[in-house]
């Protein structure tokens, strides 16, 4: 059967953005980059992708707006407030064995899941000996993480995700509010460092002792989670954990043999002992 003139236009435009800008879609589930598209099609005025690509083409200004729209932003701080419990809970005691730890957030978004993490390392004594790094494709997110300032209105469930986290202080004693804008203390990323990287083109990143990936597999294809986890699995010291979070799982990855299940639920799983 020939393909559909819409798929065939959907599939020059992922082309044309990878050529052009270098950011490379076309390995992203193709339910959810349909949707996206059409909704910058729409904020775009434009009637079809041939024309999308067009404008995207020839008009570089329009790539932030559409990397927006591209990539799905949504997060809160301690969300899934049971994943933190089980990494405070269980994660943390092998963590407190290592004299010096890295932390990667893969897609981290506008920082909320690092800084959570963040506030979790410092009540359990591990924040001095611990890097963070935070990276995203979306530039912008970064550039809110690095500021770590949050809307207020967004504080409320912030604070009820963190009490049920297993908290051990108030969330309040980590920001102060002014001009309606939550702002994180500084001191909290002291320790982390922010930068582009795409799990779909860049390669391995430190020697993590943990590496958190939340919500974001969920937007790739079968093979492009594949090259992700096989990124993190190398990334990995032996014994390293991975979290990917209740909607992610290893359970169809040619990189299952590589971990055990650590903590089921969470999905929270542990390199193997051996290279
Ligand atoms: C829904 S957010 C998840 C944020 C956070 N991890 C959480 O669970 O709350 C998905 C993030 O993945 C990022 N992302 C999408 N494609 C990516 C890629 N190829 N490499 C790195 N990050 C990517 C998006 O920019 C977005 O910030």
């Amino acid at each position: 059967m020939p393909a559909r003139t819409e798929d065939i236009e959907l599939r020059l435009l992922l082309e044309a953005i990878n050529e052009k800008y270098q950011y490379d879609f076309r390995g992203y589930s193709i339910a959810s980059i349909k949707r996206r598209l059409a909704l910058a099609k729409e904020r775009f005025g434009c009637r079809s992708f041939s024309m999308l690509q067009d404008k995207v083409l020839h008009e570089p200004a329009t790539l932030p707006e559409l990397l927006d729209l591209l990539t799905v932003r949504v997060s809160e701080m301690f969300r899934d407030p049971s994943y933190f419990r089980t990494l405070r809970e269980r994660v943390i005691p092998h963590l407190k064995t290592y004299p010096s730890l890295k932390v990667w957030v893969a897609g981290c978004g506008a920082g909320e899941e690092l800084y959570s993490l963040a506030i979790l390392f410092r009540e359990e004594g591990l924040e001095r000996r611990t890097m963070f790094y935070g990276t995203d494709i979306n530039t912008a997110a970064l550039k809110k993480a690095e500021a770590g300032v949050y809307e207020l209105d967004r504080i409320a469930s912030f604070t009820r995700n963190y009490r049920r986290s297993g908290s051990r202080s108030s969330l309040s004693n980590y920001y102060t509010a002014a001009y309606g804008a939550a702002v994180f203390d500084k001191t909290l990323r002291s320790r982390a460092v922010f930068s582009d990287h795409s799990l779909v083109s860049d390669s391995v990143f430190a020697e993590a002792h943990l590496v958190s990936c939340r919500n974001v597999l969920i937007y790739f294809d079968r093979e492009l989670q594949d090259r992700a986890i096989g990124l993190f699995k190398d990334s990995l010291v032996r014994k390293g954990f991975l979290g990917l979070g209740a909607k992610e799982s290893l359970r169809l990855s040619r990189y299952i043999g590589g971990f055990t299940e650590f903590a089921g639920e969470e999905r929270i799983y542990q390199k193997r002992g051996e290279r």
